[in-house]
């Protein structure tokens, strides 16, 4: 078995998918805590695999994740779960702390003592595959160089700074004690099953329910795309050959600006999906008030984890867009489950 924390969410759940497609993988002890951006519909296609288990509960509750590392004896854990959403962490950031430091630190010290006693063969195959940000290097400006593994965390918002805390403690894990980390520090992922408070999911929804698409300052920001899929698949080669110890800077080479990105959702909505009246959807772009401490640019130089393992992302920006938009078009009745009250009252208290 392997086990995986927050696999009832975004990328969690693509994982899970992916890593099951193959017949003969491990099975999958599945531990999510379902808050709002846990979805147990991610994972609906699974209902009848009996290798994929999956557990409702929080990675900092230390007799509940012991438990489960005694009863499957895991062989990895890949350490998903987190708050992800850099806006809520401005309103809310202390369940930022509890999940993404306490909760890390939780998981760990579990871990440790599970690895402690495993034989010396098991001892030697167990991975702690720790999934992070590029957002804890902080904000480039239009000609620094892309983000390298050597670069100084500089995190700038209370989700970056926890998850920059959280990559301290995994790193601390391997120097002090041993233990066997490797850490993946991402770029901005899109794609199926995407929780739409995020850019990509949010613009579609909104132009496809005739909705304003809220450009936060002048749009000018930039960040590198990755296809959720290639982020997967990146992962699987990481924890399978990435040196103990070690992190990989895992992105798309794709810097986009944030109204580029707007405009091409647009364009491939205006040829899918016309707005009734003919107009185009470029017509609902609203430039909005700027999010506090707003970074400017991310990018990620993913030379590393090409030249040491021999990964690259397979998609182009162009037809990961498209098939992502296509799949929203696809997806109605997961679309009309994630759109509730509570995403509702967070649409209210973010935009009004
Ligand atoms: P997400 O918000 O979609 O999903 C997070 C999942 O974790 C949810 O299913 C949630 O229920 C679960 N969870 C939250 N707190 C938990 C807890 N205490 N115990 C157990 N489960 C808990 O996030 P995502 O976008 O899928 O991101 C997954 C990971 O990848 C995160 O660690 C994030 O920091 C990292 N990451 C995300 C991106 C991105 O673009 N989305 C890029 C790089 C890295
Ligand atoms: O870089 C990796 C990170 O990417 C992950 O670690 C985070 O978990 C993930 O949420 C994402 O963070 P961002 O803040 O970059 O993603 P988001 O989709 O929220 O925003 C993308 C850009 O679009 C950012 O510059 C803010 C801007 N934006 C976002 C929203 C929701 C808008 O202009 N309008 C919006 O309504």
């Amino acid at each position: 078995m392997i086990l995986i924390t927050g696999g009832a969410g975004f990328i969690g759940s693509n994982f899970t998918l992916d890593w099951l497609a193959n017949p003969d993988a491990e099975g999958v002890v599945n531990l999510d805590k379902l808050t709002y951006a846990g979805n147990l519909a991610n994972l609906a296609s699974l209902k009848e695999d009996s290798r994929h288990i999956f557990v409702r509960g929080d990675i900092g509750d230390k007799e509940l994740v012991a438990s489960l590392l005694k009863e499957y004896q895991p062989r990895a854990i890949v350490n998903f779960a987190a708050e992800s959403h850099v806006d809520r962490s401005i309103h809310g950031p202390a369940e930022f702390v509890a999940t993404n430091i306490v909760g890390t630190f939780n998981l760990l010290e579990c871990a440790r003592e599970y690895w402690s006693g495993l034989d010396e063969a098991a001892k030697q195959a167990f991975r702690f595959h720790h999934v992070s940000t590029d957002e804890v290097y902080g904000s480039l400006s239009a000609t620094d160089p892309a983000f390298t593994e050597t670069n100084a965390y500089e995190p700038n918002s209370p989700y970056s700074a926890s998850k920059a805390a959280s990559d301290h403690l995994v790193r601390a894990w391997f120097h002090t004690y041993g233990f066997p980390v490797v850490t993946t520090n991402c770029s901005n992922n899109y794609g199926p099953y995407h929780f739409p408070e995020k850019l990509i999911p949010l613009v579609i929804l909104n132009a496809l329910n005739g909705k304003l698409l809220p450009i936060y300052g002048d749009g000018q920001q930039i960040r590198d795309w990755l296809y959720v899929g290639d982020h997967c698949s990146a992962i699987r080669e990481v924890l399978a050959k990435g040196k103990l110890g070690e992190t990989y800077n895992i992105g798309g080479w794709n810097e986009k600006a944030n109204i580029d990105v707007v405009k091409t959702i647009c364009s491939i909505l205006d040829e899918l999906k016309p707005r009734v009246d003919g107009k185009p959807y470029t017509e609902q772009i609203t430039f909005v008030k700027d999010r506090p401490g707003h970074d400017r640019r991310y990018a990620i130089d993913a030379r590393k984890v090409e030249r040491e393992l021999g990964w690259r992302p397979a998609e182009k920006f162009d037809t990961g867009i498209r098939k992502t938009v296509q799949w929203y078009l696809d997806n109605p009745v997961w679309i009309e489950g994630v759109v509730s009250g509570s995403y509702r009252d967070w649409l209210s208290k973010q935009y009004s």
